[in-house]
Formats: C-alpha cells, structure tokens, sequence
C-alpha cells in the first residue's frame, strides 16, 4: 500500500471547504469551565492567492485559490494533480512516489559524526521496527568531509578519521541491512559547516556519490556565489546537479535544501523529489526567534535558524498544494525526541508534518530513545497517511484565533474516498472543539447511502487498526478536548459494501 501505486483518478474529494460552524470552548486555569466563549470562524483564505511573481518561470502553474464549493474544488483539484504529474514527471527519475521516510544525522548530531554514530542510527532503524513501518533512508548530514578535495582528479574524499573504513564501505553496510544510503552537499562552493562544496563539481560529484553506492542526495545552499535572487539563476544552479545525478544512471532521490529562496517550491519538483520550504527547524515548538525571522515566505531573504515547529506549519499551509507524487514540499526534520518538547507538540509536530505529506527524515538519537519517542514515530496509522498513495497534502480550512496561538482544522483527501481531519490546538489552554463533519466533509463521504467510519489515529488499539473507531456517525464532532498543543487526527472512511450490508441488518 506504501509505495508503486499510480495516482489515483479519484480527486474529486478535495479537502477545502467553506467552514463556517466551528465552535471552540476554552477553559484555562484562569477560566471556570462555565467560561466558554462559542465563536464562528471566518471563512479561511489562503494566502497563497493569485499573485504572477508566485508562478515559476518553468511552470506556468496556476497558484491556488480558494474556493468554496465542491465543483469549483474539484476543478482545482484536477489543476493541481495534473501540475502536480507535470512537476513530478519533470524530476524524470520515478523516485519518491510517496513522501520519503528516514533518518538524517543534522537535528541531533550536527558535525558530531562518525561512521559509528550512522551505522548505530542504521541498525537501530533495524532492531527497534522502525525499518518495517517504513523508514529506508540512512542520510549523512553536513561534515564528513576531508580537509580538501582529492587534489589530482577534484574527486571528493571522506575524513579519513571519522570514516576511516570508507564511506563506501559505510553505505555497503547500510545496503546490506536492507536500507539506502544518503549523503549531503551544498550548490555552493563551501557547505554551511564550511566543507567543500560541489558548485562547479557537479559531474565528478553525482558520478563518486554513484561509485559510493548514494541513493540519496541533500543538496544545500551556502556559500552559493550570489547565484540566486531570481528563479531562473536559482534554478539553473540546482539543474545542474539534477542533470549529473541523472547522467549517472543509478537513481539517486534529489533533496533540495534552498530553503524555499526564489520561490522554489512553484519551480523545485521539475529539477527535485524533494524541496525544503524553510529555514532551519529547532526543536521548538512556537514563538518567534530572531535566529528566525521572516514574517511571510514570499519576501523571505534571511531563512535561518531556530524555526519553530508552528511557524513552518503556517508557511506550508499555503505551498503544501504544490506537492505531489514525485515531488515534496520539505518542512525539514523532524525533532521528536530531541528533548525539548513535551509529548502532545511532538505528537502534532509529527502529525501535521505527515498530513501536509513532508518528508519523514527523523531527527533524534535513535540508539537511545524513550519508548515515547518510539511510540510516537512508529505510529503506522498516521504514517500511511503521509503514504497515502493519492498523495494530496493536506489544506488548512479554518484557523480561529485564540490567545497566545489559535485552533486550526486541516483536511486531506485519501485515496478510497477516504479523508483525513485533524484539529490542532496551538494555543496553551485546553480547548473544547465541536465540528460538524457536514461543513468539511466532502459530498460523497457524506451522501445519504453512505455509513461513514471514524477513526482516532492517535487512540492507538493494535497494530492492525487504524485507531479507536468512533461510534456511529453523527452530524457532529461533538466536544473533542484538546490539551494545550494537542493535535487529534481522524481518518473518516466509507464502510465496504459488507459492512454497509451488516449494518442496514443491524439497524
Ligand atoms: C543548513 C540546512 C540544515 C543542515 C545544515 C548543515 O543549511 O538547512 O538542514 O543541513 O545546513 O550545515
């Protein structure tokens, strides 16, 4: 179910809707639970509205807009699903059919690497499971470099003190363990750890990287020459190494790491699998820092650092339509069990991170991690959401405002006419959140001979349900309680014809 299938035909389940009926009660400590203020929301816009300069110079794509019916939904569906096979298409390599999942070394173990540090995070992928819900991709981060280049053929060379048994050894390893192997550059001539880059290096890179056995490449952009600033100069920069990966003839899956500058995510996924549409993450969960501080995406000049978790969600929500099968907006890695989040802002973290179909790249020390941590990014049932083979972000459709955050209830289309819903609570109080499905819902889920099933994602039963089954379908959500960063994500799905047939008998 995770990987192979063809996108399918059935789009017309488009997660937008007009939301108008939200109803949020708040009780905080300072608050009675009589205290309850019953709001309605406003009809949501999303941001990424008309607007030329959005388009890509290559990809005469129309930006998303909103609307607020089904019909016009479903036009637009089509639009983005077929840009979206034209985007992926264009990355010409069949990779990343679904959102890639793995581990990278960055987020936990910056320059701290080692051949140890990569080949325990492997085998750990191994013997804790992780492997078997999905998780592949073995990637080494910024700083496993030599001091230089091999100064007779400009080849690049490995530390030989931190890999002192090769990186291709390393990677055979990986390989044998049943894994891929990823490896990181920069489009510039030094990386951001001030390693050497690969700007004018692309075809001896790509070709060793191939000779190392590299499935994947993380591709960066520092120390990048001035070559950006317009679409066309940032994007003949990145074509260069897409091209040289491709002449190599091994498929290697292409992570562009230009933090969203020029507006990649319109023109990224005709060069790309993957794109990251940010600064960098830290294991933050809201709050503005200054190490991060654009206000919006579009005039973004200073990505940085120390982004918070909330702050890449709301950038996605108005890029995440440009995803699709072949091609993926990157919110960058993730941070659950990092330390410095609690339990629920993990849980959202990584929920929304799959809703809007990022690539799951772990972040954390995988030999020593809580059972928590495990819990959490071994939960199959949010995973195949994020492999959902119709492979359609997620959209936001409402967002009310509360104090020091908001609630926010995003909807996705699934493959079987499912539907994915979550409700996010940004906010630090806890929060009371009645939805009723009718608004967000689309028509053919809730059509008169349908019986709709609703799942919990995060009620875990057993491995081989999705979660705790709702009881019988109503009109409403009624009252789902969300703590102070909680995230709930329900999968609603028709029930089979036999199930249908047993309850008709039943009723
Ligand atoms: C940043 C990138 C990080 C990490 C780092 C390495 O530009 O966004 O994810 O790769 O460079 O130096």
């Amino acid at each position: 179910m995770w990987d192979g299938q063809e996108l399918s035909p059935a789009v017309s389940n488009s997660a937008c809707a007009v939301f108008q009926n939200f109803n949020v009660r708040r009780s905080t400590p300072n608050l009675t639970a009589t205290a309850e203020s019953s709001l309605t929301v406003p009809v949501h816009r999303s941001s990424v509205a008309d607007g030329e300069h959005r388009r890509g110079k290559y990809l005469d794509m129309p930006a998303p807009v909103w609307h607020s019916n089904w019909s016009s939904m479903l036009f637009l569906s089509v639009i983005l699903c077929l840009a979206n096979f034209w985007l992926a298409s264009a990355a010409n390599n069949g990779l990343a059919r679904t959102p890639p999942l793995g581990w990278n070394s960055w987020n936990r173990f910056a320059c701290d690497i080692s051949e140890e540090t990569i080949l325990s995070a492997a085998k750990s992928l191994v013997t804790t499971g992780l492997k078997d819900v999905g998780y592949e991709y073995v990637v080494i981060d910024d700083c496993w470099h030599a001091d230089t280049r091999d100064p007779e053929t400009n080849a690049p060379l490995w530390n030989p003190v931190t890999f002192p048994s090769g990186i291709d050894n390393l990677s055979d390893q990986i390989h044998s363990l049943g894994l891929k192997f990823g490896i990181y550059s920069s489009a510039g001539i030094h990386t951001c750890a001030n390693r050497f880059g690969s700007l004018g290096y692309e075809d001896i890179d790509a070709k060793t990287y191939a000779s190392w056995g590299v499935d994947y490449l993380k591709y960066d952009n520092c120390w990048n020459e001035g070559l950006s600033g317009n679409t066309t100069i940032s994007y003949k920069r990145y074509e260069k190494m897409a091209h040289a990966l491709n002449a190599t003839g091994r498929p290697i899956l292409y992570a562009m790491c230009n933090w969203g500058e020029d507006q990649s995510w319109t023109w990224a996924g005709e060069l790309a699998n993957s794109w990251r549409m940010s600064g960098d993450i830290a294991d933050l969960f809201t709050g503005y820092d200054p190490g991060c501080p654009c206000t919006s995406l579009e005039n973004c000049t200073q990505f940085g650092y120390r982004c918070a978790v909330t702050r890449i969600l709301d950038w996605a929500a108005d890029i995440a339509p440009y995803s699709g099968p072949g091609g993926w907006g990157d919110l960058d890695m993730l941070e659950v069990g990092n330390g410095n989040m609690t339990k629920d802002e993990y849980i959202t973290h990584f929920s929304m991170w799959a809703l809007v179909k990022s690539p799951l790249m772990l972040g954390n020390d995988l030999a020593n991690m809580t059972a928590q941590t495990l819990d959490i990014i071994s939960n199959k049932a949010i995973i195949s959401i994020n492999q959902d083979p119709l492979g359609v972000a997620a959209s936001r459709v409402a967002q009310m405002p509360l104090e020091e955050g908001d609630v926010q209830v995003w909807v996705g289309p699934l493959a079987d006419e499912a539907t994915v819903v979550a409700i996010v609570n940004t906010s630090p109080a806890n929060v009371t959140v009645t939805l009723p499905w009718s608004e967000i819902l689309p028509p053919q889920l809730l059509a008169l001979e349908r019986v709709v099933r609703i799942f919990d994602l995060w009620q875990r039963v057993d491995d081989k349900r999705w979660g705790q089954e709702l009881g019988p379908f109503t009109s409403l959500l009624s009252e789902a309680k969300l703590r102070p960063h909680e995230t709930k994500v329900y999968r609603l799905e028709p029930q089979s014809t036999q199930d249908f047939a047993e309850f008709t008998v039943q009723s």
